[in-house]
C-alpha cells in the first residue's frame, strides 16, 4: 500500500487526476535535506518527552542518516504515489525502520508546521547565498570605481545632461542601493528566524514536546509565539519575494545603463567578449545579453511577488492547501538570481570604459550652468537672480554654438555686472566636480572616502 499520511477514513485512494493535481514533489523535493534535519530534531524532543526510548532514538537517527545519504546520492527519490516531500521521506523512513518504529515519528507534528518551518530554513540559506552574490556585484563596482578614480561623465536627470559627476560616484550610487538590498535580507532574516515546528496542524502539541529545543537545533532564534500564525502566515515568503524583486529592480537599473552605454551613440563602455554574445546573422554584433536578461528577469521577480501576494490574499486562518503555491515563486526568484548575480559581477568587473569619450561629453549640454549660478551666489548675488543670469549665458552660448567657457568678458558683463572673468575658474568639468565637496558629493576626495567606507562595509559582511 502507498505510504499516504492519511487514509484511515477513506475507502479508496485518490483518483488519478486528483493525485496528479496534488503532487508537489517535482518542486518541494528541494526541501528534503531540511525535512530530514527537522525529523532529527523532532526525534530528539520525542525522546526527551518519553515517547521514544534511548535505543529507539538511536535507531531513528541512524535511519534518518541513511535516508539522508540516499537522498543525497539520488538513490532515494519520490514516486508517483508520494503526495509531497514529507510523505516521500516518511515512506523512506518506514522502509528503513519498519512501520513499528518508523511510524512513531509523526506524533506531534503535521505537514503544516513542517512545511512552514522547512520553507523558512530553505529561504534563510538562500538569502545568505544571494547576499554573498550581491556583494560580489558590489565588489565589481568598487573595483571599477577604484580603477577610475578621476574619470568623469555627464550626470543626468530626465536622461538629459545635468551636471558632470565622477564615474566612480555614479557606479557607487548603484553599489549603495545594492548594499541596502543586502541589509534588507538581513533585516528580513531577523524576523524570519522563528520556528513553527511544534505548531502541529494549527493548535500546538499536547505531547509535551519542546518547540524551543527544535527551533535552536534547526538554527532558529526561538519558536513562533502562536501556532495558528506559525502554520498560516507566509508574510516571511512575501517579504523575501519583495526584497528579491527590489534587488532585481536595482540590478535592472544598472543593466539598463550598461545597455545604453555600449551603444554606438554613447560608446562609453565596451563589454568583454566573455560577457557578450553575437548575432546569428549580423557578423558585427556584440550584444549585452547579461544586462538584457537582468532587465528581463527583474520583471519575472516582480511577477513572483505579485503572484504570491494574490495567492495569500483573503485566505482564512489557518493552513489552506492554497499555501502549497507559496514555494515555486520563491524557488524561481532565487534560481534566477543564482544565475544572474555571478554573470552580472563578471560583466561589470570586466567592462572597459572609454573615459576620454565620457570626458568629452561631460561639459556638453551646458552642464556647468549651475556652477555659474552657484559662483554668483558665493559673490553675494541672490540665487534667483543668479539662476536667471546663468540661464541667459546658456541662451547666448547656444545661439552662437559656443560653450559657456567661450563667452567673452563683455558678453558676461552684459548679462550681469557681477559676472567677472574669474567665473571661468568654475567653468571646467574638473573645477565643477572638485567644488562639490560636501559629504556625499562628487568631489574626488569625498568619493574616495565613500569608496573606502563601502569597501570596509563589504569586507566585514
Ligand atoms: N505540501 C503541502 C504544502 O506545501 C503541505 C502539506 C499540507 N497538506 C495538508 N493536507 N494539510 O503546503
Amino acid at each position: 500500500a502507498p505510504a499516504r499520511l492519511w487514509g484511515g477514513r477513506f475507502s479508496s485512494g485518490p483518483a488519478e487526476a486528483m493525485a496528479a493535481l496534488s503532487d508537489s514533489t517535482h518542486f518541494d523535493w528541494a526541501l528534503a535535506p531540511y525535512d530530514i534535519a527537522g525529523s532529527r530534531a523532532h526525534a530528539r524532543v520525542l525522546h526527551r518527552a518519553g515517547l521514544l526510548t534511548e535505543e529507539e532514538l538511536e535507531r531513528m537517527l541512524r535511519g534518518l542518516d541513511t535516508l539522508a545519504a540516499d537522498v543525497a546520492s539520488g538513490e532515494f527519490t519520490p514516486t508517483r504515489d508520494d503526495e509531497d516531500v514529507h510523505t516521500a521521506l516518511e515512506r523512506g523512513l518506514l522502509d528503513r525502520l519498519g512501520r513499528e518504529l518508523g511510524g512513531k515519528l509523526r506524533a506531534g507534528r503535521s505537514r503544516n508546521d513542517q512545511v512552514a518551518t522547512l520553507f523558512r530554513m530553505w529561504l534563510r540559506d538562500a538569502a545568505r547565498r544571494i547576499a554573498t552574490g550581491v556583494l560580489d556585484v558590489v565588489d565589481a563596482l568598487l573595483a571599477q570605481a577604484a580603477t577610475h578614480p578621476e574619470a568623469v561623465l555627464p550626470g543626468r536627470t530626465h536622461l538629459q545632461h545635468a551636471q558632470p559627476v565622477l564615474l566612480a560616484h555614479h557606479l557607487l550610487a548603484h553599489a549603495q542601493a545594492l548594499v541596502r538590498d543586502v541589509d534588507r535580507l538581513r533585516d528580513w532574516d531577523a524576523r524570519t528566524a522563528f520556528s513553527p515546528y511544534g505548531s502541529g496542524a494549527l493548535a500546538g502539541s499536547s505531547l509535551g514536546l519542546d518547540p524551543e529545543a527544535v527551533a535552536l537545533e534547526l538554527g532558529f532564534d526561538g519558536p513562533v509565539e502562536n501556532s495558528i500564525d506559525g502554520t498560516a502566515s507566509r508574510d516571511f515568503a512575501a517579504e523575501a519575494a519583495f526584497v528579491l524583486a527590489m534587488l532585481g529592480v536595482n540590478l535592472s537599473r544598472v543593466a539598463e545603463e550598461v545597455i545604453v552605454w555600449t551603444t554606438a551613440e554613447f560608446g562609453y563602455a565596451v563589454l568583454d567578449d566573455a560577457w557578450a554574445t553575437g548575432s546569428s546573422i549580423m557578423p558585427q554584433k556584440k550584444n549585452p545579453d547579461v544586462a538584457e536578461l537582468t532587465r528581463g528577469k527583474s520583471g519575472r521577480l516582480i511577477g513572483n511577488l505579485t503572484g504570491l501576494l494574490a495567492t495569500l490574499k483573503a485566505q482564512p486562518l489557518a493552513y489552506n492547501r492554497d499555501l502549497q503555491e507559496d514555494k515555486e515563486p520563491l524557488f524561481d526568484s532565487v534560481r534566477q538570481l543564482d544565475l544572474l548575480l555571478p554573470a552580472l559581477a563578471g560583466m561589470l568587473g570586466t567592462m572597459r570604459f572609454d573615459t576620454e569619450r565620457m570626458a568629452a561629453w561631460a561639459p556638453a549640454g551646458f552642464t556647468l550652468a549651475t556652477d555659474i549660478a552657484e559662483w554668483l551666489v558665493r559673490q553675494g548675488v541672490p540665487f534667483r537672480v543668479a539662476h536667471e543670469a546663468a540661464g541667459e549665458c546658456v541662451r547666448l552660448a547656444e545661439a552662437r554654438g559656443a560653450g559657456l567657457d567661450q563667452l567673452t568678458d563683455a558678453e558676461l558683463a552684459a548679462v550681469l555686472p557681477e559676472l567677472t572673468p574669474s567665473v571661468r575658474e568654475v567653468l571646467t568639468v574638473a573645477g565643477s566636480i572638485a567644488s562639490r565637496d560636501a559629504y556625499g558629493g562628487t568631489a574626488p576626495a569625498r568619493v574616495g572616502e565613500q569608496r573606502h567606507r563601502l569597501a570596509s562595509l563589504v569586507e566585514t559582511q
